[in-house]
């Protein structure tokens, strides 16, 4: 065996608690050495990097198969590929050097050139100190003169420890969004795919990889979200001689990236946060980062208003009488907000027409919109609007002026979701047609918010041109809300799909809210807010409290539990408050009266899934940064498992600070559940540390289906 001579180069990034280490062999792409916690400065790489060194065994290449940030086939990399591309009917082997590598202050740019390949590749890679959240993202140029074809470029590829050994997936459906799925880690691939053109209910662009032992204390998380709003691609593969690699990126539809001489393709950011103290020390950072990192600077602090949509109330059915009768009742029960969702607009008496003309119906606004938010304002809300601006129905005078502006070729029929297609946003005559219309209805009355939806799956992503568009459209997407943005610096906009198929980090850096699921019942809500909040903040998470018996599922639930449910995140009504009870207006009022009086901390603070061993039992703690408060909802979404239940034990408060508890007056426990109960559970202060009740946790009292608490933890200082 000969001796190896070769230059190993280090790129290494300090966060305030982690260090991530790369390493490169005679100048070839880089692979991760090490990233977990800060290591100490003088720390011999050299040293860490000779026992990282992995054997190469029989039966395979005489030389390792290193998965670098992006494997290389043309090295001899036989699992799958970081990147794919093609020059004509050529596959292109790729055997990339690093030729500069530049330091930044949080990073560093690595650029590698193939000379024979002609690619260059610059790999942008960055850690975020507070959260160490590292961002990374690939920058291919076609150096050639002759255009070449990218298939594939992954964001990036890591090499995962095997001590992780659970994958947690996000997924769901309409109605049902963000719902985590804990598996092994298989023998093979898993793959997972948007290709309907949105982030997806069904496939949310966010993974997290866990150790064994993982709760919301303990245990080591990786974890991964690509920021993007298109179609994606997570693999999680194991290596055939052993190991694990992780690939996150945009997935490309057949022609959809073809680079010209020079033309460079840009992959989108993925970020990457890591924990070894569970999902709650997780959740932490992917909060953090979002708030200082990722949302508009004009969202960060928001007060967010108590928001009444009209949807639910009324769906198509606009009637002037009845919209100021809701509006009466939304202003008296203490909305901020109104927001007149779809129904509003020129032909949509039903959801088969009107997409594409924005303009007010002239039968029910014949005086435009200004009329009705003006009557919102003097009642001391702001005016919000639904828009769709991306769709078109057949039936709409934009359709029947231009059908070569949606995705699709006219030769082939192509299924409708919803009864409409998607406009082609990679058409700039289509952007300046939109921008103009929504200008128009922004110029024309006092609108704050806008509720910006997508209802269709995308299928037939091909331009007039017949080249795919999914990617065009997505860009054109981000382009037309950032013009919007600048010429509107106040305006807020939600993002909406179908509900939550619209959330990744990418839409955030545009949108102040999103509305998480279709679905207000408070019970299904339960899992799938737990899941957004893994990654997201509280504040960013659209709640409405909707009528008793859910519009989605046909469940019915107390107003104390709809309430409960929608405190912590950016709470709404979505109800027809001419029809709620009257005791049930009172319960409301008071509950919007007690989120106002929390939001502020609520929504800067920390708010995660509390962990009971009864799965039934589901609780959401929302704690204030300087740990000086709490508050703690429990729901019981089915009959507990044994007639009591056990402790919920409370993380995160100052172990050392005595904390006055008690059951919520508005949300106390249910008289008579047992045949005698404590004095606590009975409405009695208790004074206990945050040691005791981190260890010992709180006795939850006899709880049913249905049942709810909200628990409130005061520092006794
Ligand atoms: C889907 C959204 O998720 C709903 O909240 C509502 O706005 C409808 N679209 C309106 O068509």
């Amino acid at each position: 065996m000969s001796a190896r001579t070769t230059t190993t180069n280090f790129y290494r990034l300090d966060g305030v608690h982690d260090t991530l280490v790369l390493q490169s062999e005679s100048a070839r792409l880089p692979r991760l050495l090490y990233w977990g916690r800060s290591l100490p400065i003088d720390t011999d790489l050299h040293a860490l990097a000779v026992v990282a060194q992995r054997p190469v065994p029989h039966g395979g290449l005489d030389q390792e198969e290193e998965v670098s940030l992006l494997p290389e086939p043309g090295r001899g990399f036989t699992d799958s590929p970081g990147l794919i591309v093609r020059r004509g009917e050529h596959n292109v082997y790729t055997q990339l050097h690093i030729t500069k590598s530049t330091a930044l202050t949080h990073g560093w740019d690595l650029e590698c050139v193939d000379n024979v390949a002609k690619i260059k590749v610059v790999l942008g890679i960055r850690i975020e100190p507070n959260t160490g959240v590292i961002s990374a993202g690939t920058r291919l140029t076609n150096l050639g003169d002759v255009n070449i074809q990218v298939d594939w470029l992954a964001s990036f590829t890591l090499s995962v420890p095997e001590f992780l050994q659970y994958r947690q997936s996000i997924g769901g459906r309409w109605s049902n969004e963000f719902r985590v799925t804990t598996e092994p880690i298989g023998s093979a691939s898993w793959v997972q795919e948007s290709r309907v053109g949105r982030t997806s209910h069904h496939a949310f662009p966010g993974l997290l990889l866990t150790s064994a032992c993982v709760g919301s204390e303990q245990g080591e998380v990786w974890s991964g979200q690509l920021a993007w709003s298109g179609n994606h691609r997570t693999l999680l593969q194991r290596c055939r001689l052993g190991g694990l690699q992780w690939q996150m990126g945009e997935l490309l539809l057949p022609g959809e990236v073809v680079l010209a001489p020079e033309e460079v393709y840009v992959t989108p950011q993925a970020h990457l946060a890591r924990s070894n103290t569970g999902l709650r020390g997780l959740s932490e950072r992917w909060h953090g980062f979002t708030r200082a990192q990722v949302l508009p600077p004009s969202s960060r602090k928001l007060r967010r208003p108590v928001q009444f949509s009209t949807w639910e109330a009324t769906y198509f059915d606009h009637h002037p009488v009845r919209l100021h009768a809701l509006a009466d009742a939304a202003a008296a029960v203490g909305a901020e907000r109104f927001v007149l969702d779809d129904g509003w607009f020129l032909g949509r008496h039903d959801d088969r027409a009107g997409l594409g003309d924005w303009v007010p119906c002239p039968e029910r606004y014949p005086d435009g919109l200004r009329p009705l938010a003006e009557y919102c304002r003097g009642l001391g809300m702001q005016f919000g609007l639904w828009v769709e601006p991306e769709s078109v129905n057949a039936n709409s005078n934009l359709y029947r002026a231009h059908p070569e502006w949606v995705l699709g070729s006219p030769e082939l029929p192509q299924p409708l979701g919803r009864h409409q297609y998607v406009l082609n946003l990679g058409l700039p005559a289509v952007r300046a047609y939109l921008f103009e219309s929504l200008d128009r209805l922004l110029r024309s009355a006092p609108i704050h918010f806008l509720k910006w939806d997508m209802n269709r799956d995308m299928t037939h992503a091909i331009g007039g041109d017949g080249r795919a568009g999914a990617r065009e459209h997505v860009l054109g997407l981000y382009a037309l809300i950032d013009q919007l943005r600048l010429a509107y610096p106040d305006l807020q906009i939600e993002s909406c799909a179908s509900g939550g198929a619209r959330a990744d980090l990418a839409i955030l850096r545009r949108c102040d809210r999103v509305w998480v699921s279709d679905c207000n019942d408070p019970i299904t809500r339960q899992r799938i807010q737990e899941g957004f909040l893994l990654f997201f903040p509280p504040e960013l998470m659209g709640a409405h409290v909707g009528d008793a018996c859910s519009h989605t599922n046909g469940r019915t639930t107390s107003i104390a539990l709809r309430t409960l449910s929608a405190l912590f995140g950016h709470m709404g009504i979505e109800a027809d408050l001419l029809s709620m009870p009257e005791s049930d207006l009172q319960f409301l009022q008071t509950a919007l009266q007690i989120y106002k009086q929390h939001r502020t901390w609520v929504h800067q603070g920390f708010v995660a899934q509390v962990y009971h061993p009864d799965p039934h039992i589901r609780s959401i703690g929302a704690i204030a940064n300087d740990l000086s408060k709490a508050l703690l909802s429990i729901v019981a979404t089915e009959n507990t498992s044994t007639a009591v239940a056990a402790p919920l034990r409370m993380c995160g408060l100052a172990r050392e600070t005595m904390y006055r508890v008690r059951l919520h007056p508005h949300w106390p426990a249910r008289p008579n559940a047992g045949k005698a109960s404590s004095d606590f559970h009975r409405g009695a202060c208790a004074t206990l540390s945050g040691l005791a009740l981190a260890e010992h946790g709180l006795q939850i009292p006899i709880l049913e289906v249905g049942d709810c608490l909200l628990i409130e933890l005061l520092s006794d200082v």
